[in-house]
């Protein structure tokens, strides 16, 4: 059977840089935040991988929710619209949030989450991203925890996806472009 394996073109993060990393976010979320109690929101569905091993870093008692937003569809191009279809239920007011997300591009999704979270008046909302792509923003963003910068290619594995596969993929790696061209 084809393997994802195969329509990677180069491994950009390997399983034990992905790993250390995490780590390293983990301990200083927590020395950051020695009040402890935070709220930590996941972006679904990108951000699962990467929040499930990061929480597990922050040696700290917290609360895990997750909201559902979207703005790139099937594809590989943004469509600059970010809707939330589904939303935290866990009481926000007052509270440390930190919203967890695989990756911040244009900004777009992250902006619209923070903006949609800030409405239910925090303490502060902090965001920690495993990936950082280089490339100019569509909005300015803050990004308080950020895991690695990388290229602007189209990254799959470790729950990012291609048109929701490549998502169980170990390790970050290039797509190939002629699986998205
Ligand atoms: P932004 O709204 O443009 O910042 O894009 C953020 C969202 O787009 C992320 O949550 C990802 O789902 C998706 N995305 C952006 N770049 C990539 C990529 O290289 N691979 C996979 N998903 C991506
Ligand atoms: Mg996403």
């Amino acid at each position: 059977m084809h393997s994802p394996h195969d329509d990677i073109s180069e491994i950009l993060f390997t399983e034990e840089q992905i790993h250390a990393r995490v780590q390293e976010l983990g301990a200083q979320i927590a020395a950051d935040h020695p009040e402890g109690d935070m709220l930590v929101v996941g972006v679904l569905r990108g951000a699962v991988i990467f929040m499930a091993d990061l929480v597990r870093a922050i040696d700290m008692p917290l609360e895990m929710d997750f909201v559902v937003a979207s703005s790139y569809g099937l594809g590989a191009t943004t469509s600059g619209v970010v809707e939330i279809h589904k939303d935290v239920t866990a009481d926000v007011e007052g509270r440390h949030v930190l919203v967890v997300e695989d990756i911040l591009d244009s900004g777009l999704t992250l902006h619209n989450v923070v903006e949609h979270l800030r409405m239910r008046n925090p303490a502060s909302v902090e965001i920690a991203a495993l990936l950082v792509k280089n490339v100019e923003r569509r909005v300015d963003i803050e990004c308080s925890y950020s895991g690695f910068e990388c290229p602007d290619g189209f990254i799959v594995g470790y729950g990012l996806d291609y048109a929701q596969r490549y998502r169980n993929l170990p390790y970050l790696g290039i797509l190939k472009k002629e699986i998205y061209q």
